[in-house]
């Protein structure tokens, strides 16, 4: 037994989903969103990661839903592991190697934002095992140099994360609203199992690199964001839901003019859409928005979930409707509590030791 091994941590973090969404990061800097992004934590999915440090293994390990992964997946969790140890500054000498397990209780890699969770739940554990004794921001901004959107998932409910500005190294997302500022709904209308052809990084970088959209994207983003900002500040679904809308279409269509074109959707999707504009026709509150894969995302209120879920149902295609409502931090839980999502939110959260 070495100085390190044996010392773990489990920590719990839910997905989030961009109500104005990020696409496209700077060209210097590490991963710098090119536009402000806000988003709402999601409860009822979650990702649940421990991190055991073991100084008899020659490398990290990872673990993803009971599989073995190698290659970026797990260069990514050795990333964040350096950044937490590194990003201390009173650490010394080499970094112990980690075994990390975790595990969704929903697709993952399938635009579920499962990256989010992941690297959010792997900053908090990370930092438990390792000692380091980060604050809430800076766990936020050494996952968003990871992957930007799990910047978001360090935090509960509301949670705006701004564009970056060239040379900045520290960049957190930072808390809106909480999750009981107002109880929305959000429906996951699933319409495809496995991973996604592209990813969100190859993705974005594709957009960059030959949308002639892209300016037009970057230009327009900070209007719609703050457009959606005031609109949740106001708890005003008429106002936020066309506005979510647009936000995820242009984001498509901005992917959607690269050389190739990237596309994200599949035919029920397009059906979903379809649908909820019916819905919306018949008066029901119902907005869609879709990240970077075929699944379509639907916001509503409580009082609405039943026919909406029943009308999604009924859209050939759609798989199964998950339903989620906002949700709290990540934070670390005691080992063993959380087999399966049902840790109730709130129970040690991130920021309170920051
Ligand atoms: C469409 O955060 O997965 O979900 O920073 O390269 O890891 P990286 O990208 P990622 O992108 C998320 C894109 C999105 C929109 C959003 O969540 O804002």
């Amino acid at each position: 037994m070495t100085e390190w091994s044996g010392k773990h941590a489990v920590a719990v973090a839910h997905p989030n989903i961009a109500l104005a969404k990020y696409w496209g990061k700077l060209a210097q800097g590490t991963n710098l969103p090119a536009v402000p992004s806000l988003s709402l934590t999601l409860a009822g999915m979650s990702t649940r990661t421990e991190v055991r440090l073991d100084d008899a293994l020659e490398g990290d390990r990872l673990t993803l839903d009971g599989h073995a992964v190698e290659g970026r997946p797990l260069a990514r969790v050795s990333q964040l592991l350096d950044l937490v140890w590194a990003g201390a500054g009173t650490q010394s000498g080499r970094r112990p190697p980690a075994m990390v397990v975790s595990t969704n209780d929903f697709p993952t890699a399938g635009g579920l934002a499962s990256s989010a969770s992941a690297f959010a739940a792997l900053a908090v554990a990370a930092d438990g095992a390792l000692g380091t004794e980060h604050s809430v921001n800076e766990l936020s901004s050494l996952a968003r140099a990871v992957s930007a959107s799990a910047g978001r998932s360090l935090f509960g409910g509301f949670v705006e994360l701004p564009a970056g500005v060239a040379g900045e190294v520290r960049l957190s997302a930072r808390a809106l609203a909480p999750a009981d500022h107002w109880p929305l709904r959000l429906l996951v209308a699933v319409t495809a199992e496995g991973p996604k052809a592209v990813g969100s990084t190859e993705g974005m970088i594709h957009t960059v690199a030959t949308s002639p959209y892209f300016d037009a994207w970057v230009a327009w983003a900070p209007q719609a964001f703050e457009r959606i900002r005031q609109a949740v500040l106001a708890r005003d679904l008429d106002a936020l839901g066309p506005a979510v809308e647009q936000s995820a279409l242009a984001m498509h269509a901005t992917a959607m003019a690269s050389d190739p074109g990237l596309l994200y959707w599949n035919g029920a999707t397009l059906d979903v859409i379809h649908a909820i504009r019916r819905l919306q026709g018949r008066g029901l509150a119902a907005y869609f928005t879709i990240d970077a894969g075929p699944h379509v995302k639907v916001i509503t209120m409580a009082d609405q979930v039943d026919v909406i879920t029943a009308a999604l149902t009924r859209v050939p295609g759609v798989r199964r409707v998950i339903a989620t409502r906002p949700g709290g931090p990540a934070r670390l839980v005691t080992d063993g509590l959380m087999p399966d999502g049902l840790m109730p939110d709130g129970l040690t959260p991130a920021g309170e030791r920051g």
